[in-house]
């Protein structure tokens, strides 16, 4: 007796106009048949297999997820596709079906459906909808389901029916196979429909329990990219009131992307237009300013990023400050209280304790100790056109503004290097060096005279 989940992804998705099959658009940065698989797999399936059809080669090379895949190369109706997807099903499994266009549909919801189906039961996702059009009907007699009709199907009384059929379902695999084994197309569409089911099941002495979802959007399908955005405006608006709740100050809901995990402590705050990508962690008391991206980063304890920063696979100690316009490259880490400033680049970078990096700068491939400051305009030069080198500054160590720093070299402890240096070489603890050409004053010269024509 296990849970068999069948996904139907085969349709072509004619209304989004585009050459990538539908399922594989993606929402929160993930395709939508990768929130449907993430979901499914909470119910602990014994097998997830997806119904492929239309772009099968892109679905199959874009998902990661462990399933089977089963081809259906002719889109002959839903009762047709989920016979492609039979293999494998013994009579006692409960097989679960939903659609790889529908994202949304939380665990709970499939959890219902599953506790409400045994071998002479069948569970069916339902809505009452103020707009039933597009959706099949679902027919009851005494309270009873019967059956559901199709919108192209149905007479003027069925079509007055505002108790909808989601397209999610469980049945038992016995019951699933035999009734598949019983249904045709001699209907409006010619379709074989899967929802045929539920009258024979209901002839055959079966009853059919409906679960309603917690929330209508769980039952959504995407059929275009306006259904997409605002799909996606759903889930993010539904991020942001977790996050809300655990105790971060979002500015605007409607301005906040999180594409991926963003966990976080309490008191901080997340000004508008800010996206969040990948692996995220916030500590306590951050706050971020208007308009940032951060990418598989870390932000510690009290930092505060200020607007228009991008941080990407960065880890920031406490009380950093970061901004504005900053860009924290991969590999970059901040010792608490360092200070990253506007128009500065750091990529593979340590940055000590209480140290700053205030303007225009790039630190790169560099190991800078505590209380370094590197002044206005520095570059590590760490690529020589073949190779990356390091550039270590120990603790202490003061640059001046406008210096190259050419890798690989060291700066010693509490050495400073006055403005305007190129330095190519070691610079012992606390010395002055610096490289600079001598002055010449050329005194009474004239500057050059547009010339009359
Ligand atoms: C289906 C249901 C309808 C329900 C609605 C909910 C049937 C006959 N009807 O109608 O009762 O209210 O969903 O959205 O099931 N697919 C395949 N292969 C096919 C046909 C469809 O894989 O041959 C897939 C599609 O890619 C899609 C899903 O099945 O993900 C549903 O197909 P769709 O054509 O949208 O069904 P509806 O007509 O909307
Ligand atoms: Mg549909």
């Amino acid at each position: 007796m296990a849970i068999r989940i069948i996904v139907l992804a085969a349709g072509k998705g004619t209304r989004m106009k585009s050459s990538m099959p539908k399922v594989l658009h993606r929402l929160a940065g993930k395709p939508m048949l990768g929130h449907v698989l993430d979901t499914v797999s909470t119910v602990d399936p014994a097998s997830i297999t997806v119904v492929i059809g239309h772009g099968s080669d892109q679905v199959q090379q874009t998902i990661e997820h462990s399933v089977n895949w089963a081809m259906q190369t002719e889109q002959l109706g839903t009762g047709h596709a989920v016979q492609q997807g039979l293999e494998g099903i013994e009579d006692d499994d409960t097989v679960l079906i939903t659609y790889g266009d529908v994202p949304l549909t939380r665990s709970a919801t499939f959890k219902g459906l599953l506790d409400v189906t045994n071998k002479n039961q069948l569970g069916l996702l339902s809505l009452i909808v103020d707009d039933p059009s597009g959706y099949g009907r679902i027919k009851r007699v005494d309270g009873a389901v019967v059956g559901v009709v199709e919108q192209k199907d149905a007479n003027e009384e069925e079509l007055a029916i505002n108790e909808i059929n989601a397209g999610v379902l469980a049945v038992n695999g016995g019951s699933l196979k035999k009734y598949l084994g019983e249904i045709d197309n001699q209907n409006a569409q010619g379709e074989y429909y899967l929802t045929d089911i539920f009258s024979l099941a209901v002839k055959a002495g079966q009853t059919i329990q409906t679960v309603h979802p917690q929330d209508e959007w769980e039952a959504e399908g995407i059929n275009s990219r306006e259904q997409l955005a605002e799909l996606e405006r759903v889930y993010q608006h539904t991020r942001a009131a977790e996050l809300m709740a655990a105790g971060v100050t979002v500015r605007d809901p409607a301005r906040l992307d999180i594409r991926g995990s963003l966990s976080t402590g309490t008191d901080n705050e997340i000004d508008v237009n800010c996206v969040f990508i990948g692996d995220c962690s916030l500590g306590n008391n951050v706050s971020i300013g208007p308009n940032c991206v951060i990418i598989d980063s870390h932000i510690g304890d009290g930092c505060e990023i200020k607007a228009n920063c991008v941080l990407e696979g960065s880890q920031l100690g406490s009380s950093c400050i970061v901004g504005p316009f900053a860009r924290l490259r991969p590999g970059s880490e901040l010792a608490n209280e360092a200070k990253i400033g506007n128009f500065v680049e750091t990529k593979n970078a340590t940055i000590g304790l209480g140290s700053k990096v205030n303007h225009l700068s790039y630190v790169g491939d560099s190991e800078v100790g505590a209380k370094v400051n590197i002044g206005a305009g520095t570059i590590t030069a760490n690529y020589d056109g073949a190779n990356k080198h390091k550039t270590v500054l120990e603790d202490g160590v003061s640059i001046g503004s406008n210096t190259v720093l050419v890798a690989p070299v060291t700066i010693g402890a509490d050495a400073t290097i006055g403005a305007s240096s190129t330095i190519t070489k070691a610079v012992n603890a606390k010395t002055l060096a610096f490289t600079r050409g001598d002055r010449r004053d050329i005194e009474g010269w004239k500057r050059p005279e547009k010339i009359k024509k």
